[in-house]
């Protein structure tokens, strides 16, 4: 990781990677509505995407809790993701049933949270970068384990960055069921 220029620490090439905040909001929401569209449509038929919209997206807690963080190619939102201490494993503000409980970093894992990549920077790294960073944050946080829950295709990134599955799930609370697949690492 390299020095620290405008509150953005520099990292590999021209990608940079700082913590989210509120202004933020809109430009994320954009991203995340585009990597949902198009980078699930080799998995999920349209209904199911629709459905995945519900299940996911933007959850604000983690920005207000200053672990959400922003990747940049020169100066243009390109990816984000996050982690959280809170008990919710996914999901965004607008799914039911979260629960913002603090976890207990000696038996409860870390959890990594709302990963996207804007379509048109995918496979060069940024997944692999916020998570890097998130994990490193949990780390430090005292956590020895991490826990998400993955999107089809999410699952590549995770399985390359060692995460395990440990659950195969269908959510339907968005209408139809959506495969999703948890997955731990040891930090
Ligand atoms: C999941 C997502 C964030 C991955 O982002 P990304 O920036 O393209 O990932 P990276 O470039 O860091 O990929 C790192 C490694 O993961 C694996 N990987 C990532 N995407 C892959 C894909 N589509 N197919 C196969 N392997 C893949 C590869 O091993 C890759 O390394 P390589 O490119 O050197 O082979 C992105 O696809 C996305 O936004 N998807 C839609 C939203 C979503 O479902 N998010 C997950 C929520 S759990």
């Amino acid at each position: 990781m390299g020095a620290t220029i405008n509150g953005s620490d520099m990292v590999s090439g021209d990608l940079s990677v700082r913590l989210a905040a509120r202004q933020d909001l809109e430009p994320l929401r954009l991203l995340m509505d585009a990597a949902i569209s198009e980078l699930l449509r080799p998995f999920l038929d349209e209904e199911q995407i629709a459905s995945s919209r519900l299940i996911m997206g933007l959850d604000v807690q983690l920005i207000e809790d200053r672990t959400y963080f922003i990747v940049e190619a020169d100066g243009e939102l390109v990816g984000c993701g996050g982690w959280s201490r809170r008990a919710t494993l996914y999901g965004g503000d607008r799914t039911p049933g979260r629960s913002p409980a603090l976890l207990d970093p000696q038996v409860d894992s870390a959890r990594i949270r709302a990963m996207y990549t804007s379509p048109s920077h995918v496979r060069r790294g940024v997944g692999r970068l916020v998570l890097a960073r998130c994990e490193a944050a949990a780390r430090e946080g005292g956590f020895r384990t991490a826990e998400l829950m993955a999107t089809m295709a999410g699952l590549p990134l995770y399985r390359a960055c060692g995460y395990v599955p440990v659950e195969q799930v269908e959510d339907a609370r968005g209408g139809v069921p959506v495969p999703l697949m948890r997955m731990r690492k040891d930090l």
